[in-house]
């Protein structure tokens, strides 16, 4: 069977795209962000998945208002990323997982998610930085099955079932008959809101609260509600989500151990609140 390694955590501004492609990552605004990732390069060296499944949420490039998945899977050969109009590089296709994601669909429904499927995807922003900030030189050495949370409009899932899934998808990727070996991402938060008369709210304790308790209690941030959610970590930092379902992915069967490999918090980038984190799979 396939063996779930880790997981991963990154938040996903759009302008850490441009700071790449300028070469920023050493300039004093960026560094405190970017010195975050050289001791998860270092496990990723060590560990080396083979295929990552990515929790992120589109921001309308793949779903726009019309049509709004709450839960959607990819399951292409591989997926595009397109213009945005962060005035970012766009990247190169990145190579899906096709049979994982067939095997981790199955399985969803098989436990009663509903979820969508999507045979084409384009990937925005929210799933290619990760894997640019994670695997920075030449070509993305693993495939990717993106899974698509909906945090964008509302009504948004809750915390509780957003982890629910999380953990069904790592029942998936434990069941997955196949040699590789698999990381789960989490994309996005932490918390941030972008518009609205708190633009610019950042919730530096609560952030902080939530990493810890993804360690020492996965479970603590599914008390609240979406709506708690949002007033504690603004309308974007619902994003964090992500993380839930990746921590949730981590704890299925098998033991819900986790080491914290290493971590990182600095605020702020543009308007965000932002974390890198890699947990290991302890069996
Ligand atoms: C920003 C943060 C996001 O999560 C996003 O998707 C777009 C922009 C920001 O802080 O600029
Ligand atoms: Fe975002």
């Amino acid at each position: 069977m396939a063996k779930l390694i880790g997981g991963l955590g990154t938040s996903h501004i759009p302008a850490i795209g441009g700071a790449i492609h300028k070469g920023l990552q050493q300039e004093p605004y960026w560094k405190p962000f970017f010195d975050g990732f050289p001791p998860i390069r270092e496990w990723l060296a060590k560990s080396r998945p083979d295929v990552v499944v990515m929790f992120y949420n589109d921001h309308g490039l793949n779903f726009f208002l019309d049509k709004m998945p709450t839960f959607a899977v990819g399951a292409a050969p591989e997926y595009n990323n397109a213009d945005e109009g962060w005035g970012i590089p766009t990247l190169p296709p990145f190579k899906g997982e096709v049979d994982l994601s067939w095997h981790i669909i199955n399985t969803l429904i098989d436990k009663e998610f509903d979820v969508v499927t999507c045979q084409e995807m384009l990937v925005d922003h929210a799933c290619t930085l990760p894997l640019k900030l994670f695997w920075p030189e030449g070509d993305c050495p693993v495939t990717v099955v993106p899974i698509c949370i909906n945090t964008v409009q509302f009504p948004l899932p809750s915390a509780k079932r957003t982890y629910a899934l999380g953990k069904a998808v790592g029942e998936a990727i434990k069941s997955w008959d196949s040699s590789k070996k698999v990381a789960v991402i989490a994309s996005g938060g932490l918390s941030h809101q972008l518009d609205g008369e708190r633009a610019g709210f950042i919730n530096k304790a609560f952030d902080l609260k939530f990493l810890d308790s993804l360690e020492s209690n996965p479970e603590w941030a599914t008390q609240f509600s979406v709506h708690q959610l949002v007033e504690q970590t603004g309308t974007q930092g619902v994003e964090l989500l992500m993380w839930l379902a990746m921590r949730g992915a981590l704890g299925a069967a098998g033991g819900s151990k986790v080491r914290r490999v290493t971590g990182n918090y600095h605020i702020p980038i543009s308007n965000t609140a932002t974390a890198a984190l890699a947990l290991e799979a302890v069996d």
